[in-house]
C-alpha cells in the first residue's frame, strides 16, 4: 500500500477522535430508587442503539387525522405498514452520516444493521468503544429495592453534524429497561463455571424478592403501596400494580347478580353498565385483541379456567395466544397477586367480553430483567418478524428476511399488530427524556395511521405519580412521599396525544345499578376506592387538534383552583384521560381464591373488549377497524355518559373534580355502548 494513504486514513481518524461533539442528551433527574455503583468492565459487550431521525413526522398528526377524523373523506383508509416505514424512514443523508461517523471511529461496517422498521441502527460495541465514541463514561448502577443492576451514563455526546441526525442512544442515560450486561451471556460469552454461578445467584435473589412481595391485604384493600408496586419495578420499573382488595367466599354468588354491582364487578355488571351482551362477540377472522404484559407478570391458567366457569361460559377452557417477545415467559405455578394479579385481571376481562375471539397475549421480557414499552415496539416493527414462532401468517404480514444493511423500498418494518392493544402498565413521564418519550409517541402515531387502536390506563394515584410520589418543585426529583408541595406528576405515555388513556370509575356503595340505568341517570363516579384515577396535563406533548374544545371548555367552565406552581396550566398541553371505565371491586381469581381488585389496569382491558366488538361489527359490514378513536370521541360526546362526581386527590392536594363535560380523571365519561356502535357503524 502506498504510504501515503496510510497517512491519510491515519490523520481521518484523528480527525473523527478530535471532532466536535456537543452534548447530545443527559438526565435532568437522579432516577428514583438507582443508586450508583461502580464502574463498568470496559471490555463488556452492549448492544448499542441508534434512533435515527425520522423525516415527515411533523406531518404525522394531519395524516393521521385524514384517517381518523369522522369528517374526513378517508377516514378508515389506514396505511399499510410498509406505507409507514417508508413515509417516515430516516433519510439517506441521516443514516449515511451516523455510519460514516462509527465506520470513522473504527467500527467495521458490517457491524452495523438497520433494523427493518429502517429507523435504527444497531451495533454491538464494548463499553470501552462507546465510551470513545459518545465520550461519556458507564456506571453500573442497582435498583434499591430489588438489587437489579443496570448500567448507565449520565449524558453522552456525539459529533455536532451528526447529532442532528439522532433522536438518542441506548443504553445510555434512560432508566427504562434495567440494562444488566451479566445477564447477556449471548453477547458476552464469559468462562462458564463463574458465570453460571452468578447468573444464579443474581436469579434466586430477584425470586427470593418476588416471594417476599406477596401481596400482604388488609380488611379495607389497602395494600401497602411500596410492596403492592416491588413486583413491577422489579421486571420492569414499569407503573403500579392493580391493588387487592377482600377475598371471597367461593360460593359469594356475585355471578349474574346486578343489585350488587355495587360491591362486586362482574362481566354481568360491565355488561349493564355499558350496554352491549354476548351476542356482539364473534369470531371473524381479521378482527384481533392484543393485551400486553410484562414479566414477571404473568397469568395463571387455572386461575382462567376456575373464572371462566363462573363468570364466562363462551370463553370457558380457552387460552390467551401467546405471542412472546424477547424471551417473554409465563410463569408455571401459580405465585402470588403481584405475580399472577395484573396479568389474570387483565386476561379474565379481556377474553370474558370478546370470547369466542381468541386474545393475543404480548408478553415482554424474561422473567429476570423483563422489559420496556420500547421492546414491545421494535417487535412490532422489526424483531418481531424474525422471532421464531413468533408470526401466525393468517394474520400476520410475512416480510422476507432482510438483507443486512440493505435499505430500500421493498422492504418493510412491521407486522400486522392487533387491531385493539390494551396495555396496563405506565411511567411517570418525568421518569423519561423529552427525546425519548417523543420517540415512543410517534410509534404510536404510527400505529394509529395502521388501523390500531392503543389504549393506556392513566394511572392509580389521582394527580400524583406512581406509589403516590409528586415532583419536587425545586429539584424536579421525585418526592418519596405525598409532600404538601409536591408537583402533579403526570404519566406516560398517557400523555401522549396517539393513545387513548383510560381513567376509572366506580359504582358507589348501595347504588342500584339496574335501577339507575333504568332511568337513565349515570351510577358511577370517578374511582376514589383504594385507588384514585390518574389524570392531569402532560409537561411534554402539546395539546392534539381533537381535544381543543373540549380541554379548553374545562378550564374556563370549571376554572382549576390550582396554578402553574402545580400543574402545566397553559391550556396548551395534552390533558387525559379520555375516556373511562369502572376500575373498582372487579371479582378476578388468583391464587385459585376470587378476589376483588382496584385500578385503571382493569378499566383499560375492560374498554379494550368493548372496542374490539365494535371492530367486530364494522368488519362484518366490510369496513375497516376503528383504529385512533380519539377525533370521534371529541366529535361525539354523546357516545359517553359522564361523570360529575368524585376526584383524583393526590400531592397533598384533593386533586381535580369531575365535572359537566371533560375532566381531567373521567375524561369524557364512561362509554354507551349502542351510541358508540351506532357512530362507528355510520363512518365510512
Ligand atoms: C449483537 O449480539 C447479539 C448476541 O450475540 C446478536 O444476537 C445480535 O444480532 C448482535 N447485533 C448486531 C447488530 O450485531
Ligand atoms: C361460582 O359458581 C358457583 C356455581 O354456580 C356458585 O355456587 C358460586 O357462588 C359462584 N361463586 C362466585 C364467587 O360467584
Ligand atoms: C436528587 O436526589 C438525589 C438523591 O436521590 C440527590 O443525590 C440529588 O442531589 C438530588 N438532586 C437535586 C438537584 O437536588
Ligand atoms: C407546559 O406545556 C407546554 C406545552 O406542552 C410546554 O411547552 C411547556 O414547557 C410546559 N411547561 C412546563 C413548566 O413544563
Ligand atoms: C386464598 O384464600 C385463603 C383463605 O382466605 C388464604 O389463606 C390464601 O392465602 C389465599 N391465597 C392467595 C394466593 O391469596
Ligand atoms: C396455587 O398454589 C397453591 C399452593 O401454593 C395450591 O394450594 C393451589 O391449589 C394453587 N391454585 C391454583 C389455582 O393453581
Ligand atoms: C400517597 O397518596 C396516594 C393517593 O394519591 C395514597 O394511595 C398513598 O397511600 C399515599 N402514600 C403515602 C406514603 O402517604
Ligand atoms: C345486544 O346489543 C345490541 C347493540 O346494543 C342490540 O342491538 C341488541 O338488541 C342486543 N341484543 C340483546 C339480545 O339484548
Amino acid at each position: 500500500m502506498h504510504p501515503f494513504s496510510i497517512l491519510a486514513t491515519c490523520s481521518l481518524l484523528v480527525a473523527n477522535v478530535l471532532a466536535h461533539h456537543v452534548l447530545h442528551e443527559k438526565r435532568g433527574l437522579s432516577p428514583a430508587d438507582w443508586e450508583m455503583k461502580k464502574n463498568v468492565d470496559l471490555s463488556s459487550v452492549i448492544p448499542l442503539k441508534i434512533a435515527l431521525k425520522q423525516k415527515d413526522l411533523h406531518l404525522g398528526e394531519k395524516f393521521l387525522y385524514d384517517v381518523s377524523h369522522p369528517r374526513s373523506r378517508n377516514y378508515g383508509k389506514h396505511w399499510t405498514a410498509k406505507e409507514v416505514a417508508e413515509k417516515f424512514a430516516p433519510s439517506q443523508a441521516s443514516v449515511k452520516a451516523v455510519k460514516d461517523w462509527l465506520h470513522g471511529s473504527g467500527i467495521n461496517p458490517m457491524r452495523i444493521k438497520q433494523a427493518q422498521s429502517l429507523g435504527w441502527l444497531h451495533v454491538n460495541t464494548t463499553v470501552r468503544e462507546a465510551q470513545t465514541l459518545l465520550k461519556t463514561e458507564y456506571f453500573v448502577y442497582e435498583h434499591t429495592v430489588t438489587g437489579i443492576p443496570h448500567i448507565a451514563c449520565n449524558e453522552y455526546h456525539v459529533p455536532i453534524e451528526v447529532s442532528a441526525h439522532v433522536d438518542f442512544i441506548t443504553p445510555t442515560v434512560h432508566f427504562d429497561t434495567p440494562m444488566n450486561i451479566k445477564h447477556r451471556r449471548s453477547v458476552r460469552p464469559p468462562p462458564a463455571p463463574p458465570a453460571k454461578k452468578r447468573d444464579r445467584q443474581i436469579r434466586r435473589r430477584n425470586v427470593r424478592t418476588l416471594a417476599d412481595a406477596q401481596a400482604v391485604v388488609d380488611t379495607d384493600g389497602e395494600v401497602p403501596m411500596q410492596r403492592a408496586g416491588v413486583t413491577k419495578e422489579l421486571g420492569t420499573s414499569l407503573g403500579s400494580l392493580p391493588k387487592q382488595g377482600a377475598i371471597l367466599a367461593d360460593n359469594a354468588d356475585v355471578g349474574g347478580r346486578l343489585d350488587r354491582c355495587d360491591q362486586a364487578i362482574t362481566p354481568a355488571c360491565l355488561r349493564a353498565l355499558y350496554g352491549y351482551n354476548e351476542s356482539m362477540a364473534g369470531g371473524n377472522a381479521k378482527n384481533s385483541y392484543g393485551i400486553v404484559e410484562y414479566s414477571p407478570q404473568s397469568y395463571n391458567q387455572q386461575d382462567l379456567d376456575k373464572y371462566f366457569s363462573n363468570f364466562s361460559r363462551p370463553a370457558m377452557g380457552s387460552q390467551p395466544v401467546l405471542r412472546p417477545i424477547d424471551g417473554g415467559v409465563v410463569l408455571p405455578a401459580n405465585r402470588s397477586f403481584n405475580i399472577n394479579g395484573e396479568s389474570n385481571l387483565d386476561l379474565e376481562y379481556a377474553m370474558a367480553i370478546v370470547a369466542p375471539m381468541k386474545v393475543n397475549l404480548y408478553q415482554v421480557g424474561d422473567d429476570v430483567q423483563g422489559a420496556s414499552f420500547n421492546n414491545f415496539l421494535d417487535a412490532l416493527d422489526s424483531s418481531y418478524c424474525k422471532f421464531e414462532g413468533g408470526d401466525d401468517p393468517t394474520q400476520d404480514a410475512v416480510y422476507p428476511t432482510p438483507l443486512e444493511g440493505y435499505i430500500g423500498p421493498a422492504q418493510c418494518g412491521g407486522f400486522a399488530a392487533s387491531k385493539v392493544i390494551s396495555t396496563s402498565y405506565g411511567y411517570n413521564e418525568a421518569d423519561l427524556t423529552p427525546a425519548y418519550a417523543d420517540r415512543q409517541c410517534a410509534e404510536y402515531l404510527k400505529l394509529a395511521l395502521q388501523g390500531v387502536t392503543i389504549l393506556y390506563s392513566s394511572g392509580d394515584f389521582g394527580v400524583a405519580g406512581n406509589m403516590g410520589r409528586c415532583i419536587d418543585p425545586k429539584t424536579g426529583n421525585f418526592t418519596r412521599t405525598n409532600a404538601t408541595d409536591g408537583v402533579f406528576n403526570p404519566s406516560f405515555p398517557s400523555g401522549c396525544p396517539w393513545v387513548t388513556s383510560v381513567g376509572a370509575t366506580e359504582v358507589p356503595p348501595a347504588t342500584n345499578v339496574v335501577q339507575a340505568l333504568a332511568s337513565n341517570t349515570q351510577p358511577e363516579v370517578a374511582c376514589e376506592t383504594v385507588i384514585r384515577s390518574g389524570g392531569g396535563f402532560s409537561n411534554m406533548f402539546e395539546m392534539p387538534e381533537y381535544q381543543k374544545v373540549a380541554v379548553k371548555g374545562w378550564f374556563s367552565d370549571h376554572p382549576p383552583v390550582y396554578g402553574a406552581s402545580l400543574f402545566n396550566n397553559t391550556q396548551k398541553t395534552r390533558g387525559f384521560p379520555d375516556i373511562a371505565v369502572n376500575g373498582a371491586n372487579y371479582v378476578i381469581t388468583v391464587g385459585g381464591n376470587f378476589s376483588l381488585i382496584y385500578g385503571t389496569s382493569a378499566s383499560a382491558p375492560a374498554l379494550g373488549g368493548i372496542l374490539t366488538l365494535i371492530n367486530e361489527q364494522r368488519l362484518n359490514a366490510g369496513k375497516n377497524t376503528i383504529g385512533f378513536i380519539n377525533p370521534v370521541l371529541y366529535e361525539n360526546p354523546q357516545m359517553m355518559k359522564d361523570v360529575v362526581k368524585g376526584q383524583n386527590r393526590g400531592c397533598g392536594t384533593t386533586g381535580f373534580d369531575a365535572t359537566t363535560g371533560w375532566d381531567p380523571l373521567t375524561g369524557l365519561g364512561t362509554p354507551i355502548f349502542p351510541k358508540m356502535l351506532e357512530v362507528f357503524m355510520g363512518l365510512p
